[in-house]
């Protein structure tokens, strides 16, 4: 599921292509104008556009968006981009097969403007990280994270370049795992990778 640039999408659809362990079965978005769709496309992939607002509320939406995941079956459902809150009661149906891809060091700025908020407050280090979706907004069991040292007078901009960069790393490497079976979301809520759990995210410095 997307809202933007797809370059997440791009990262998963060129990794699937090139040996990845996995395959984009479709893409949804909730914005008609998401240059990810047109990378769908040119992949020969579905792509739909599900725009909350031609619906009546959010339970009518989150229906059709569920009929439209559910008609494909999907092994895991991927938030790259997606910007919208969804119920808990969404989440909760793809409990364990749904992740969400974060720009920031979880629990370190969930919610938005994660770059501008992580020069604010002086950080040192920022960058992103990949988690489970749990009915808590960017609060779910992290799984990896990179990182990277902010440099001296870095404006947000910059920083959200170089953090996506990593994103295109730790999403497709994630994804990887759990289609091959080597990770999933234990019955206690933590992450385990090749049958261990993970006491802390798998972390790419
Ligand atoms: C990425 O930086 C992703 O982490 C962020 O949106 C960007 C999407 O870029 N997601 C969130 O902020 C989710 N709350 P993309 O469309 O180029 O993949």
């Amino acid at each position: 599921l997307i809202s933007g640039s797809g370059s997440n999408l791009q990262a998963l659809m060129d990794d699937a292509t090139n040996g990845g362990a996995f395959e984009i079965v479709a893409v949804s978005s909730k914005r008609a104008d998401a240059g990810g769709l047109e990378r769908a496309r040119r992949a020969g992939i579905p792509a739909e556009v599900l725009d909350h607002r031609d619906y009546a509320g959010r339970e009518p939406y989150e229906a059709e968006l569920r009929t439209l995941i559910d008609r494909y079956a999907p092994g895991l459902v991927i938030l790259a981009g997606f910007m919208r809150i969804l119920t808990p009661a969404f989440v909760e149906h793809y409990a364990g097969r749904m992740l969400n891809i974060h720009p920031s060091l979880l629990p370190k700025f969930r919610g938005l403007q994660t770059h501008q908020r992580a020069l604010d407050a002086d950080e040192r280090e920022h960058g992103a990280s990949v988690h489970f979706v749990t009915p808590e907004l960017d609060g779910g069991p992290v799984v990896i994270q990179a990182r990277l040292s902010i440099h001296p007078g870095e404006d947000a901009a910059t920083l959200a370049q170089r953090v996506l960069t990593l994103e295109h790393v730790i999403y497709p490497r994630a994804v990887g795992w759990f289609a091959q079976g080597r990770l999933r979301l234990g019955e206690d809520g933590r992450p385990r990778l090749d049958g261990a759990p993970l006491l802390s995210p798998i972390r790419l410095d």
